[in-house]
């Protein structure tokens, strides 16, 4: 019998350093892709092509993307908040581009300077530019627990946008708890409302640990037929817009996890381990 298959998306090169102070040089950023996708990783957010007044530390996108060695069958991923940012991700050679809506007004205006529905109004724009160009998107729903200025998250709310981004063309969406605060139970009754319109295989999981809680709400995840979960490698990270949030949950605690389980990955972990002693190497963080 063929085990249970689950998908890492790492996103430990654009959510891990996005929120770094000191800028991490390109050269560091493309060592630090090259080791992942030597590791057996299909999916790597690489870059974002945001306002570089916003996060400084993503202006780099296009020579990162222009340098890494790029291994077949792996996906490089970048970020992109509006058309702008759309064109130059798909003239840096991003396989795939990924639109970040959120479901509370609150957190929307502070990370993208509008709200909600004036933000899928410019991701159905990359959508359809996308389609064009036959580049795939995926999309986020953010705060899809709760949210740093406007408090718990009706599930409700979260269905409504990961429903508008499946509608305009997202191949998958990845529900992210951006402020790490979800419980097992929080991610049960979330996936209950989400799933009843639409498919698990549709949808992901994107947690950080800022309670250390990640892991037992990937397992919750798990339960529910969720089989694609965001991971950052080394746990690097948190979002410079949501006052408090941690690092994602590392790469290689959800690999741990996956193996203990019996869930086939494709990755190595070993090589995991040499791309996580790197970025804590850099971000002097000894392991
Ligand atoms: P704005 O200031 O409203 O933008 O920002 P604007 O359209 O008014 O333009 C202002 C200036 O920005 C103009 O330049 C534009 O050209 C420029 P000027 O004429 O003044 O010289 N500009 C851009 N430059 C480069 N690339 C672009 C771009 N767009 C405009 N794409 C904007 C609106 C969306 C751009 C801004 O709010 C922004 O960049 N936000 C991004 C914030 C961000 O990156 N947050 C972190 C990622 S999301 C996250 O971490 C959550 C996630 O991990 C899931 C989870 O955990 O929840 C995904
Ligand atoms: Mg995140």
């Amino acid at each position: 019998m063929m085990a249970d298959r689950v998908t890492i998306c790492e996103v430990g090169p654009r959510d891990g350093l996005q929120n770094e102070p000191v800028l991490v040089a390109t050269p560091d950023k493309v060592k630090l892709i090259d080791l992942l996708s030597l590791s057996g990783l299909k999916y790597i957010e690489t870059a974002s092509f945001v306002s570089p007044r916003w996060v400084p530390q993503m202006a780099d996108g296009s020579d990162v993307l222009s340098r890494i060695e790029r291994r077949k069958g792996v996906v490089y991923a970048a970020l992109t908040p509006n058309l702008k940012g759309y064109e130059a991700a798909f003239a840096a050679r991003a396989g795939e581009v990924a639109v970040f809506a959120s479901a509370s007004e609150g957190f929307s205006q502070r990370n993208v300077n509008c709200s909600i529905a004036e933000s899928l109004v410019r991701y159905r724009e990359i959508c359809r530019a996308a389609e064009r160009d036959a580049i795939p998107v995926r999309g986020y729903v953010s705060c899809a627990i709760a949210c740093p200025y406007d408090g718990p998250t009706a599930p409700e709310s979260v269905r409504r946008v990961a429903q508008s981004l499946l509608d305009m063309g997202c191949r998958e969406v990845s529900l992210a708890d951006t402020i790490g605060v979800a419980v097992p139970q929080q991610v049960e009754t979330l996936l209950a409302a989400v799933l009843k319109d639409i498919p698990v295989s549709a949808i992901a999981g994107h947690f950080h640990d800022t309670q250390h809680r990640a892991l037992s709400c990937i397992g919750a995840a798990l339960r529910c037929g969720v089989r694609v979960f965001d991971s950052s490698v080394g746990g690097a990270g948190g979002c410079p817009f949501a006052p408090g949030a941690k690092g994602n949950v590392a790469t290689e605690q959800v690999l741990q996890l996956l193996l203990d389980e019996g869930y086939e990955t494709g990755i190595d972990m070993d090589t995991v381990r040499n791309a996580s002693n790197f970025i804590k190497n850099l971000l002097g963080r000894r392991s």
